[in-house]
């Protein structure tokens, strides 16, 4: 074979190691180079049964560890993550569902609520927004990188917003950009001295409505879902058919008592719910026990007593609230930091707005 034929043979090799296994860089050069060379210099001919087989032997051993054993040392690999919630509260996310809601997952799976429901929030796409303070001292190099950054991207040089820049004020230098765009636009700005601040928009028609963001959100969650969602589902129930709403965030929607009347009957809470009663989850009883609903039939009042399964099933409804904690796989909507009231002296706030930008914008990567 020529030099120039097998060059392009272990090219071909290399760019598929790299790109469509994801292989590490050095060992898709290796392989790239392994080919290249088998093909050139040792004359390799795929015109043997040995040759064929080693061949195919290779390319399976290269899609296993590329695609099912990366894959699942990556899943595998996950662990809690500290978070802080919007008010503030720092938590360990994922929660362990504790007793009652154990057994509640039980009820969920065996009753068939998955086959109406998923628990998957997902989410279109994600935008980033920047501002850059620049200082005296530093305003010559900063124009000249918000003037770098619009070669760079293409990306309109919004009425030549470098050379309005003021110093000593928070600029917004780029709007809707994506993550890699971002990431391009933060690195150039903290190199010539700036203090950058990035807001992180989602859109996707699960989560939360926003009039501005995301006009046709169904307030289904903060975040779209992730892996590390289901750390502790024995066996995620994702659902595949969406004939109700999404219910993986559904703790934070409603409450205990909502919760037991849409089981018993949905209409309870919305005429013409679509939803099927579950009344088999609740016993009769005579009037003057605790913890019952009352229902008029006809001419008489009927008290229904939630089961043991469904005091369980609710309380695992009601631990379903996990799109609402940030995490740097799926960050939450973050508005500017800059723009927030702070109580704080200037220089902290400059520190805190670059903090915060730097974190939001690398997890989004
Ligand atoms: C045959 C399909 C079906 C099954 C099975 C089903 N649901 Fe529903 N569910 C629905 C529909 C449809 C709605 C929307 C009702 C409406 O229009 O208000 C709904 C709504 C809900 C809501 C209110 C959600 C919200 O965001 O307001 C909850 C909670 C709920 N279902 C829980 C359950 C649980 C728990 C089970 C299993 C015991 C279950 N559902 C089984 C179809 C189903």
């Amino acid at each position: 074979m020529t030099i120039g034929l097998s060059f392009l043979l272990g090219l071909v090799a290399g760019s598929v190691s790299f790109y469509m296994l994801g292989l590490w860089w050095p060992v898709a050069l290796l392989v790239g180079l392994v080919a290249w060379l088998a093909f050139g210099l040792f004359d390799v001919k795929m015109d043997s049964a040995f040759t064929l087989m080693a061949g195919a032997l290779l390319i399976f051993c290269v899609s296993l560890s590329g695609m099912i054993m990366r894959a699942d040392s990556q899943l595998s690999g996950l662990q809690y993550a500290e978070t802080v919630l919007e008010d503030g509260t720092q938590a360990r996310y994922p929660i362990p569902l504790l007793g009652n809601a154990r057994y509640g997952e039980e009820v969920y799976r065996s009753i068939g609520c998955a086959e109406c429901h998923t628990q998957q929030v997902t989410h279109d796409g994600v935008e980033f927004d920047i501002k850059a303070l620049a200082t005296e001292k530093n305003l010559p190099a900063v124009k000249d990188a918000i003037d770098r950054y619009h070669r760079v991207t293409g990306s309109p040089a919004s009425g030549g917003a470098a050379h309005g820049l003021p110093a000593g004020e928070w600029e917004t230098v780029a709007h809707g950009a994506n993550a890699a765009d971002a990431a391009k636009a933060r690195g150039f700005l903290s190199a010539a001295g700036a203090s950058v601040d990035v807001q992180v928009r989602f859109h996707g028609e699960d989560l939360e409505k926003d009039e501005f963001i995301n006009p046709d959100g169904r307030g289904w969650g903060k975040r779209r879902s992730v892996a590390r969602d289901y750390l502790f589902a024995e066996k995620p129930m994702l659902g595949s058919v969406r004939i109700g709403p999404d219910l993986a965030n559904v703790g934070t929607r409603h409450s205990r008592a909502t919760l037991l009347r849409i089981l018993l009957n949905p209409q309870l809470i919305r005429k013409g719910s679509k939803m099927p009663q579950h009344r088999f989850l609740f016993e009769e009883v005579d009037e003057g026990e605790a913890n019952t609903i009352t229902v008029l039939k006809g001419e008489k009042n009927i008290y229904y007593k939630p089961t043991k399964d469904a005091d369980a099933l609710v309380d695992y409804l009601l631990s379903l609230k996990g799109a609402q904690y940030p995490l740097e796989e799926a960050p939450v909507y973050q508005p500017f930091t800059s723009s927030l009231p702070v109580p704080a002296a200037p220089a902290e706030e400059e520190a805190d707005g670059k903090e915060g930008g730097e974190a939001s914008a690398e997890s989004a990567n």
